[in-house]
């Protein structure tokens, strides 16, 4: 059975996702990447660094810049995207979600982050959510990003559970397979996610009953 909840941030508590997406536009536009659909798709759920190597890289710019100038080139995405994330309120709250945090703390489930972003806390307190979290793992303390599952098993020692007891809930492809990679139960939502364990097209459909539905 389950006993607690990880819980991805960027593009499942809130719309975030979109946020990241038109500050790492901006970057790609300076840096001569062509942005596609399936460059913002593949940023989706990793790491900063790791995601300016992704852009870098589609656009052949990979060589192009000392490690100096790649530092000051994430600095100037993460400025831009800061400047988004401070117009956040509670009203930011994807639909549903501030229903399931309640459902989940009524009943006594564990509640964790596992966010690959060092903002998370800061998102955190613009929704006014904070407090429902017993833990963060911090994604400046892991050896490997997601896809790895290195995240998602930090997130059950948070909670002190074996991995049988844990669900992650997740956005991206590459969050779905951390979850799944340390043998916890998948929940995520896109029509287009593959290989999660319960899945909702829309945030509006979580809750414990529909989760357990699908689990059978
Ligand atoms: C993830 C997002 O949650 O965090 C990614 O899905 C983002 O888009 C990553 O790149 C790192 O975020 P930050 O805030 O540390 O740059
Ligand atoms: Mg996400």
């Amino acid at each position: 059975d389950l006993k607690g909840f990880a819980f991805d941030l960027d593009g499942v508590i809130a719309d975030t996702a979109r946020f990241h997406g038109q500050a790492w536009h901006q970057l790609a536009d300076k840096v001569g990447t062509e942005w596609t659909p399936e460059l913002a798709d593949s940023l989706k759920g990793v790491s900063r660094m790791d995601s300016l190597e992704l852009i870098l890289k589609a656009g052949g710019h990979e060589n192009d810049y000392s490690q100096d100038e790649k530092v000051a080139l994430a600095t100037e995405k993460n400025d831009n995207y800061i400047k988004l994330v401070e117009t956040l309120t509670p009203a930011d709250i994807l639909p549903g979600m501030k229903d399931f945090l309640d459902e989940l703390k009524a009943n006594g489930y564990h509640i964790v982050l596992a966010s690959a972003s060092k903002n998370a806390p800061k998102v955190l307190k613009y929704l006014q959510i904070t407090d429902y979290f017993e833990g963060i793992v911090d994604p400046a303390k892991l050896t490997h990003g997601k896809p790895d599952p290195e995240i998602y098993s930090e997130a059950a020692k948070l909670m002190n559970l074996p991995a049988n007891q844990v669900a992650g809930l997740e956005d991206a492809q590459a969050g779905i397979e951390s979850i799944n990679r340390a043998s916890e139960t998948s929940i995520g939502f896109g029509a287009s996610l593959k290989d999660a364990d319960v899945k909702f097209d829309q945030t509006s459909e979580v809750s414990l009953a529909a989760i357990k539905k699908q689990m059978g």
